[in-house]
Protein backbone atom coordinates (compact mmCIF):
# COMPACT_ATOMS: atom_id res chain seq x y z
CA UNK A 1 0.00 0.00 0.00
CA UNK A 2 1.08 3.39 -0.05
CA UNK A 3 0.84 5.80 2.57
CA UNK A 4 -1.81 8.45 1.63
CA UNK A 5 -4.38 8.54 -1.25
CA UNK A 6 -7.01 11.85 -0.86
CA UNK A 7 -10.15 11.59 -2.92
CA UNK A 8 -11.72 15.35 -3.48
CA UNK A 9 -15.16 15.49 -3.03
CA UNK A 10 -17.07 13.26 -0.48
CA UNK A 11 -20.45 13.21 -2.72
CA UNK A 12 -21.79 9.61 -4.40
CA UNK A 13 -18.24 8.64 -6.71
CA UNK A 14 -16.04 10.15 -3.69
CA UNK A 15 -17.30 8.91 -0.96
CA UNK A 16 -17.86 5.42 -3.03
CA UNK A 17 -14.08 5.37 -4.36
CA UNK A 18 -13.02 5.85 -0.86
CA UNK A 19 -14.47 3.04 0.83
CA UNK A 20 -13.23 0.66 -1.92
CA UNK A 21 -9.78 2.32 -1.65
CA UNK A 22 -10.00 1.42 1.75
CA UNK A 23 -11.66 -2.09 1.53
CA UNK A 24 -8.90 -3.04 -0.69
CA UNK A 25 -6.17 -1.47 1.81
CA UNK A 26 -4.34 0.67 -0.87
CA UNK A 27 -3.50 3.27 1.22
CA UNK A 28 -2.51 3.48 5.16
CA UNK A 29 -4.48 6.74 4.89
CA UNK A 30 -8.13 7.15 2.94
CA UNK A 31 -8.35 11.06 2.87
CA UNK A 32 -12.02 12.54 1.93
CA UNK A 33 -12.04 16.40 1.45
CA UNK A 34 -15.40 18.31 0.55
CA UNK A 35 -16.53 21.71 1.16
CA UNK A 36 -19.38 20.74 2.70
CA UNK A 37 -18.84 21.12 6.37
CA UNK A 38 -19.90 17.90 8.32
CA UNK A 39 -20.31 15.69 5.40
CA UNK A 40 -16.53 13.92 4.85
CA UNK A 41 -16.01 13.38 8.57
CA UNK A 42 -19.94 11.72 9.09
CA UNK A 43 -18.96 9.54 5.67
CA UNK A 44 -15.23 8.74 7.19
CA UNK A 45 -16.16 7.95 10.17
CA UNK A 46 -19.35 5.61 9.15
CA UNK A 47 -16.64 4.20 6.54
CA UNK A 48 -14.13 3.56 9.46
CA UNK A 49 -16.32 2.05 11.63
CA UNK A 50 -17.06 -0.48 8.64
CA UNK A 51 -13.28 -1.32 8.92
CA UNK A 52 -13.72 -4.16 11.78
CA UNK A 53 -16.83 -5.99 9.80
CA UNK A 54 -15.29 -5.45 6.56
CA UNK A 55 -11.53 -6.47 7.87
CA UNK A 56 -9.22 -3.28 6.41
CA UNK A 57 -6.86 -1.03 8.32
CA UNK A 58 -6.62 2.02 6.14
CA UNK A 59 -7.60 4.73 8.24
CA UNK A 60 -10.49 6.87 6.67
CA UNK A 61 -10.38 10.51 7.79
CA UNK A 62 -12.65 13.39 6.41
CA UNK A 63 -12.04 17.00 6.13
CA UNK A 64 -12.99 20.59 4.77
CA UNK A 65 -9.13 21.28 4.52
CA UNK A 66 -6.41 20.23 2.83
CA UNK A 67 -3.88 20.00 5.85
CA UNK A 68 -4.52 16.03 6.51
CA UNK A 69 -4.37 15.53 2.45
CA UNK A 70 -0.48 16.87 2.67
CA UNK A 71 2.07 14.08 1.13
CA UNK A 72 -0.73 12.18 -0.70
CA UNK A 73 0.34 9.64 -3.44
CA UNK A 74 -2.58 9.93 -5.28
CA UNK A 75 -4.86 12.13 -5.62
CA UNK A 76 -8.57 10.88 -6.74
CA UNK A 77 -11.09 14.60 -8.14
CA UNK A 78 -14.70 14.20 -8.11
CA UNK A 79 -15.63 17.43 -7.08
CA UNK A 80 -18.35 19.30 -9.02
CA UNK A 81 -21.32 19.63 -9.99
CA UNK A 82 -22.81 15.81 -11.70
CA UNK A 83 -25.69 15.81 -14.29
CA UNK A 84 -29.10 16.03 -14.15
CA UNK A 85 -31.84 14.66 -16.98
CA UNK A 86 -31.18 16.11 -19.66
CA UNK A 87 -27.98 17.60 -19.20
CA UNK A 88 -24.93 16.88 -21.17
CA UNK A 89 -21.45 16.65 -19.65
CA UNK A 90 -20.42 19.39 -21.34
CA UNK A 91 -23.28 21.64 -19.17
CA UNK A 92 -21.23 21.23 -16.14
CA UNK A 93 -18.27 23.26 -18.02
CA UNK A 94 -17.58 26.48 -16.36
CA UNK A 95 -18.94 25.75 -12.89
CA UNK A 96 -16.91 22.54 -12.67
CA UNK A 97 -13.73 24.38 -13.83
CA UNK A 98 -13.89 26.50 -11.24
CA UNK A 99 -13.95 24.28 -8.65
CA UNK A 100 -11.42 21.75 -9.89
CA UNK A 101 -9.14 24.91 -10.86
CA UNK A 102 -9.27 25.79 -6.70
CA UNK A 103 -8.83 22.29 -6.56
CA UNK A 104 -5.92 21.69 -8.11
CA UNK A 105 -4.33 24.93 -6.37
CA UNK A 106 -4.47 23.44 -3.23
CA UNK A 107 -3.00 19.96 -4.47
CA UNK A 108 -0.35 21.90 -5.96
CA UNK A 109 0.45 23.21 -3.11
CA UNK A 110 0.36 20.29 -0.27
CA UNK A 111 1.09 17.21 -2.44
CA UNK A 112 3.13 18.42 -5.11
CA UNK A 113 4.03 14.58 -5.91
CA UNK A 114 1.31 13.69 -5.87
CA UNK A 115 -0.33 11.57 -9.05
CA UNK A 116 -3.57 13.16 -10.11
CA UNK A 117 -6.83 10.91 -11.27
CA UNK A 118 -9.58 13.12 -12.56
CA UNK A 119 -12.97 12.01 -12.67
CA UNK A 120 -15.10 15.61 -12.97
CA UNK A 121 -16.97 16.09 -15.87
CA UNK A 122 -16.64 16.92 -18.52
CA UNK A 123 -14.24 15.10 -18.19
CA UNK A 124 -11.10 15.66 -20.74
CA UNK A 125 -11.58 19.26 -19.82
CA UNK A 126 -11.10 18.97 -16.09
CA UNK A 127 -8.21 16.94 -17.05
CA UNK A 128 -6.80 19.30 -18.48
CA UNK A 129 -7.49 22.40 -16.27
CA UNK A 130 -6.00 20.25 -13.68
CA UNK A 131 -2.55 19.60 -15.83
CA UNK A 132 -2.58 23.30 -16.45
CA UNK A 133 -3.19 24.54 -12.92
CA UNK A 134 -0.73 22.31 -10.97
CA UNK A 135 2.22 22.01 -14.59
CA UNK A 136 2.54 18.67 -13.19
CA UNK A 137 3.89 16.42 -15.65
CA UNK A 138 1.61 14.37 -17.88
CA UNK A 139 2.99 11.02 -16.43
CA UNK A 140 0.81 12.14 -13.45
CA UNK A 141 -2.20 13.42 -14.44
CA UNK A 142 -5.00 11.20 -15.72
CA UNK A 143 -8.42 11.14 -16.26
CA UNK A 144 -11.01 8.53 -15.79
CA UNK A 145 -13.77 7.70 -18.24
CA UNK A 146 -12.10 4.70 -21.05
CA UNK A 147 -12.27 2.35 -17.88
CA UNK A 148 -16.05 2.96 -17.29
CA UNK A 149 -16.91 3.20 -20.78
CA UNK A 150 -15.22 -0.31 -21.46
CA UNK A 151 -16.78 -1.86 -18.19
CA UNK A 152 -20.34 -0.62 -19.64
CA UNK A 153 -19.71 -1.72 -22.56
CA UNK A 154 -18.13 -5.21 -21.80
CA UNK A 155 -21.29 -5.80 -18.77
CA UNK A 156 -23.63 -5.54 -21.98
CA UNK A 157 -21.77 -8.04 -24.23
CA UNK A 158 -21.29 -10.43 -21.53
CA UNK A 159 -25.02 -10.25 -21.14
CA UNK A 160 -25.64 -10.59 -24.24
CA UNK A 161 -23.42 -13.37 -24.93
CA UNK A 162 -24.70 -15.00 -22.35
CA UNK A 163 -20.80 -15.44 -20.72
CA UNK A 164 -18.22 -14.20 -17.53
CA UNK A 165 -17.43 -10.74 -18.12
CA UNK A 166 -13.72 -12.22 -17.55
CA UNK A 167 -13.91 -13.35 -20.77
CA UNK A 168 -14.41 -10.23 -22.59
CA UNK A 169 -11.80 -8.22 -23.77
CA UNK A 170 -11.89 -4.53 -25.31
CA UNK A 171 -11.33 -1.39 -25.17
CA UNK A 172 -13.49 2.27 -25.73
CA UNK A 173 -10.97 4.91 -26.66
CA UNK A 174 -12.09 8.49 -27.12
CA UNK A 175 -13.08 11.67 -25.09
CA UNK A 176 -16.01 11.28 -22.22
CA UNK A 177 -18.92 11.81 -24.64
CA UNK A 178 -21.37 10.25 -26.82
CA UNK A 179 -18.59 10.22 -29.56
CA UNK A 180 -16.39 7.82 -27.40
CA UNK A 181 -15.14 5.17 -29.65
CA UNK A 182 -15.73 1.41 -28.74
CA UNK A 183 -13.01 -0.19 -30.73
CA UNK A 184 -14.92 -3.68 -32.36
CA UNK A 185 -12.08 -4.62 -34.25
CA UNK A 186 -10.22 -5.38 -30.94
CA UNK A 187 -13.44 -6.81 -29.27
CA UNK A 188 -12.76 -10.51 -28.23
CA UNK A 189 -14.32 -13.26 -26.07
CA UNK A 190 -11.32 -15.13 -24.90
CA UNK A 191 -9.46 -14.51 -27.78
CA UNK A 192 -12.84 -15.22 -30.83
CA UNK A 193 -13.37 -11.97 -32.73
CA UNK A 194 -16.75 -10.74 -31.05
CA UNK A 195 -18.19 -10.48 -34.81
CA UNK A 196 -18.21 -14.35 -35.01
CA UNK A 197 -20.49 -14.52 -32.29
CA UNK A 198 -23.15 -11.47 -32.17
CA UNK A 199 -24.57 -10.25 -35.93
CA UNK A 200 -23.96 -6.65 -36.66
CA UNK A 201 -27.16 -5.00 -35.82
CA UNK A 202 -26.74 -6.45 -32.01
CA UNK A 203 -23.35 -5.16 -31.89
CA UNK A 204 -24.52 -1.72 -33.13
CA UNK A 205 -27.17 -1.41 -30.95
CA UNK A 206 -24.85 -2.57 -27.34
CA UNK A 207 -22.14 0.22 -28.91
CA UNK A 208 -25.20 3.06 -29.24
CA UNK A 209 -26.16 2.27 -25.51
CA UNK A 210 -22.88 2.35 -24.39
CA UNK A 211 -22.14 5.66 -25.65
CA UNK A 212 -25.58 6.82 -23.85
CA UNK A 213 -24.61 4.69 -20.55
CA UNK A 214 -24.17 7.38 -18.64
CA UNK A 215 -27.35 8.85 -19.91
CA UNK A 216 -29.08 6.03 -18.89
CA UNK A 217 -28.17 6.07 -15.11
CA UNK A 218 -29.27 9.54 -15.41
CA UNK A 219 -32.72 9.05 -16.49
CA UNK A 220 -33.19 6.18 -13.58
CA UNK A 221 -31.74 8.56 -11.23
CA UNK A 222 -33.20 11.75 -12.06
CA UNK A 223 -31.46 13.90 -9.24
CA UNK A 224 -27.85 12.63 -9.89
CA UNK A 225 -25.26 10.38 -12.27
CA UNK A 226 -23.94 6.82 -11.60
CA UNK A 227 -21.42 6.28 -9.19
CA UNK A 228 -21.03 2.85 -8.69
CA UNK A 229 -19.09 1.93 -11.85
CA UNK A 230 -17.28 5.09 -11.90
CA UNK A 231 -15.81 4.44 -8.43
CA UNK A 232 -14.76 1.47 -9.20
CA UNK A 233 -13.25 2.34 -12.66
CA UNK A 234 -11.24 5.02 -10.58
CA UNK A 235 -10.11 2.65 -8.15
CA UNK A 236 -9.33 0.23 -10.57
CA UNK A 237 -6.59 3.26 -12.05
CA UNK A 238 -5.28 3.84 -8.76
CA UNK A 239 -4.94 0.00 -7.98
CA UNK A 240 -2.76 -0.55 -11.01
CA UNK A 241 -0.43 2.24 -9.64
CA UNK A 242 -0.42 1.55 -6.09
CA UNK A 243 0.72 -2.16 -6.91
CA UNK A 244 2.54 -1.24 -9.52
CA UNK A 245 0.48 -3.69 -11.99
CA UNK A 246 1.58 -2.11 -15.39
CA UNK A 247 -1.86 -2.51 -16.04
CA UNK A 248 -3.03 -1.64 -19.51
CA UNK A 249 -5.86 0.64 -19.02
CA UNK A 250 -7.95 3.53 -21.20
CA UNK A 251 -7.43 6.52 -20.28
CA UNK A 252 -7.43 9.82 -20.68
CA UNK A 253 -3.88 10.97 -21.43
CA UNK A 254 -1.94 14.16 -22.40
CA UNK A 255 -1.23 13.13 -26.12
CA UNK A 256 1.82 14.73 -27.62
CA UNK A 257 1.90 12.97 -31.06
CA UNK A 258 0.49 9.96 -30.28
CA UNK A 259 -2.49 8.92 -32.84
CA UNK A 260 -1.34 11.68 -34.91
CA UNK A 261 -2.57 14.30 -32.15
CA UNK A 262 -0.90 16.72 -29.78
CA UNK A 263 -2.49 18.89 -26.75
CA UNK A 264 -5.50 17.32 -25.86
CA UNK A 265 -6.63 15.15 -23.24
CA UNK A 266 -7.93 11.93 -25.07
CA UNK A 267 -8.87 8.46 -23.46
CA UNK A 268 -5.83 6.09 -25.28
CA UNK A 269 -4.48 2.72 -24.28
CA UNK A 270 -2.04 3.78 -21.31
CA UNK A 271 -0.11 1.25 -18.99
CA UNK A 272 -0.42 2.66 -15.55
CA UNK A 273 2.22 1.51 -13.03
CA UNK A 274 4.11 3.32 -9.76
CA UNK A 275 5.17 6.60 -11.64
CA UNK A 276 1.47 6.92 -13.16
CA UNK A 277 1.47 6.97 -17.39
CA UNK A 278 4.04 4.67 -18.02
CA UNK A 279 2.98 4.11 -21.55
CA UNK A 280 0.75 4.72 -24.58
CA UNK A 281 0.13 2.56 -26.59
CA UNK A 282 -0.19 2.95 -29.97
CA UNK A 283 -2.85 0.34 -31.95
CA UNK A 284 -3.72 -0.23 -35.56
CA UNK A 285 -6.98 1.41 -35.82
CA UNK A 286 -9.55 0.48 -38.93
CA UNK A 287 -9.64 3.82 -41.47
CA UNK A 288 -13.67 4.08 -39.73
CA UNK A 289 -12.18 3.36 -36.21
CA UNK A 290 -9.61 6.30 -36.80
CA UNK A 291 -12.29 8.80 -38.79
CA UNK A 292 -14.48 8.25 -35.24
CA UNK A 293 -11.17 8.95 -32.74
CA UNK A 294 -10.39 12.36 -34.63
CA UNK A 295 -14.33 13.42 -34.69
CA UNK A 296 -13.92 12.55 -30.84
CA UNK A 297 -11.10 14.63 -29.97
CA UNK A 298 -13.11 17.71 -32.36
CA UNK A 299 -15.69 17.30 -29.57
CA UNK A 300 -13.02 17.70 -26.90
CA UNK A 301 -11.13 20.22 -28.26
CA UNK A 302 -14.36 22.95 -28.53
CA UNK A 303 -15.13 22.86 -24.98
CA UNK A 304 -11.13 23.27 -23.99
CA UNK A 305 -11.28 26.17 -26.09
CA UNK A 306 -14.04 27.58 -24.32
CA UNK A 307 -12.70 27.27 -20.47
CA UNK A 308 -11.06 29.99 -18.97
CA UNK A 309 -8.28 29.09 -17.13
N1 LIG B 1 -15.43 10.54 -15.52
C1 LIG B 1 -16.49 9.80 -15.38
O1 LIG B 1 -16.63 8.77 -16.02
C2 LIG B 1 -17.55 10.21 -14.39
C3 LIG B 1 -18.50 9.30 -13.93
C4 LIG B 1 -19.42 9.70 -12.98
C5 LIG B 1 -19.40 11.01 -12.50
N2 LIG B 1 -18.49 11.87 -12.98
C6 LIG B 1 -18.43 13.26 -12.50
O2 LIG B 1 -17.89 13.26 -11.20
C7 LIG B 1 -18.35 14.41 -10.49
C8 LIG B 1 -18.92 13.98 -9.14
O3 LIG B 1 -20.08 13.20 -9.31
P1 LIG B 1 -20.94 12.75 -8.03
O4 LIG B 1 -22.02 11.88 -8.54
O5 LIG B 1 -20.05 12.25 -6.96
O6 LIG B 1 -21.55 14.16 -7.60
P2 LIG B 1 -22.02 14.60 -6.13
O7 LIG B 1 -22.83 15.83 -6.32
O8 LIG B 1 -22.63 13.44 -5.43
O9 LIG B 1 -20.66 14.96 -5.39
C9 LIG B 1 -19.85 16.04 -5.71
C10 LIG B 1 -19.25 16.55 -4.43
O10 LIG B 1 -18.29 17.57 -4.74
C11 LIG B 1 -18.32 18.49 -3.68
N3 LIG B 1 -17.66 19.74 -4.03
C12 LIG B 1 -18.13 20.78 -4.75
N4 LIG B 1 -17.20 21.75 -4.83
C13 LIG B 1 -16.11 21.31 -4.13
C14 LIG B 1 -14.84 21.85 -3.86
N5 LIG B 1 -14.46 23.05 -4.33
N6 LIG B 1 -13.99 21.11 -3.11
C15 LIG B 1 -14.35 19.91 -2.64
N7 LIG B 1 -15.54 19.33 -2.88
C16 LIG B 1 -16.41 20.03 -3.61
C17 LIG B 1 -19.81 18.64 -3.38
O11 LIG B 1 -20.04 19.23 -2.11
C18 LIG B 1 -20.28 17.20 -3.48
O12 LIG B 1 -20.24 16.53 -2.22
C19 LIG B 1 -19.36 15.09 -11.42
O13 LIG B 1 -18.74 16.13 -12.12
C20 LIG B 1 -19.74 13.97 -12.37
O14 LIG B 1 -20.23 14.45 -13.60
C21 LIG B 1 -17.57 11.50 -13.90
Amino acid sequence: MVNKITVVGAGNVGATAAQRLAEKELARQVVMVDVVEGVPQGKALDQWESAPIELFDSRVIGTNGYAETAGSDIVVITAGIARKPGMSRDDLLNTNAGIVKSVALEIKKTSPNAILIVVSNPLDVMSYVALKVTGFPRERVLGMAGVLDTARYRSFLAEALDVSVRDIQAMVLGGHGDTMVPLISYTTVSGIPVTQLMDQAKLDAIVDRTRNGGAEIVKFLKTGSAYYAPSAAAVQMCESIVLDQKRVLPCAAWLQGEYGMKDLFLGVPCVLGRKGLERIIEVTLTAGERAALEKSAAAVREPMAAVSL
